[in-house]
């Protein structure tokens, strides 16, 4: 039987309109949360990542602003900007789109943003918060986001085996704190590129999330019967046919693999979409702690 489809736009519609309904919350008490999105480049990806995330913004009654620096921005250029959102009280929340040109060095970029505006929940302060169990941090967007699908689905996370297959600092480590924090209670195991036999893991996972960036990877034969299976991936294919000469692809083998998952995310229209609800919803959040005289 094939599986059910865990539909990341119906649930990322949801968060969006619980966000806008909030947002009229804080606007009653004099505070209008606002986002700054900077983009330093061109790169093509990132550009509509940053104009969805300012269309989002603003259909929730958010305030939004995009600050485009040429390629050319040099590190001091990108903190000095950075500063300016840190000491602007229109804005409580603030990220630096990534991937930066060659001459920007990131770490320090993300260590310069205030903690209590980094909704993106990169700065190492936010990190460590994450792994304490401290809740006025914020969590990483998409592994946030697929936590919110776990929960709306009802998916079972108490004792439940999950792997996940990667292990960068943006989905797989956060996901990991996540997962393990009382309440949720996961038995989680991270894989990575060096892991000895991965599928005697994937095997035996109720949950697999998979994050590595390489389009279907994931095959029928890495999952257990009725598993849950995260797609948190999003890889372009080369496809001549395509209108854009390539299609999109997560990191699991779809096809194959809803023929053996119980539940089971799409690419697109799984975890993508709530990224940027988690990001409007950490927004908020950082909006609503601004004490008003
Ligand atoms: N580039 C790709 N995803 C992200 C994200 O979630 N935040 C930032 N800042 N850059 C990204």
């Amino acid at each position: 039987m094939p599986a059910e489809l865990l539909d990341g736009v119906a649930v990322a519609r949801t968060i969006r309109d619980e966000v806008a309904r909030d947002v009229l919350v804080q606007k009653a008490r004099g505070v209008i949360p606002g986002l700054a999105v900077v983009l330093v480049g061109e790169d093509a990806a990132s550009s509509v990542y940053v104009r969805n995330k300012g269309r989002a913004c603003e259909e929730a009654g958010m305030h939004s602003v995009t600050i485009r620096m040429p390629v050319t921005t040099t590190q001091g250029e990108l903190l000095a900007v950075v500063d300016q959102l840190n000491a602007d009280p229109a804005i409580h929340g603030m990220l630096v789109q990534m991937p930066l040109p060659v001459q920007c060095n990131a770490d320090e970029v993300i260590r310069r943003i205030d903690p209590a505006k980094d909704v993106d929940g990169f700065h190492p302060i936010n990190a460590g918060k994450l792994i304490i169990g401290e809740k006025d941090g914020f969590a990483p967007c998409t592994p946030a986001g697929v936590m919110e699908l776990l929960r709306r689905y009802e998916v079972k996370t108490a004792g439940a085996d999950v792997v996940i297959i990667g292990r960068s600092n943006i989905v797989g480590k956060p996901m990991a704190s996540l997962l393990i924090q009382p309440g949720i209670d996961a038995t989680v195991t991270i894989c990575h590129s060096r892991t000895r036999d991965l599928i005697t893991h994937t095997r035996r996972a109720d949950i697999l999330i998979a994050a590595i960036g390489r389009a279907k990877f994931v095959t029928a034969d890495m999952v257990k019967p009725g598993a849950t299976v995260i797609d948190v991936g999003i890889n372009r294919v080369d496809e001549p046919r395509a209108k854009n000469g390539y299609v999109l692809a997560g990191d699991v083998d779809f096809t194959t693999v809803s023929e053996v998952a119980g539940k089971i995310t799409p690419v697109p229209g799984g975890v993508g979409p709530l990224t940027i609800a988690m990001l409007l919803r950490s927004t908020l959040v950082a909006a609503s702690r601004v004490v008003v005289a």
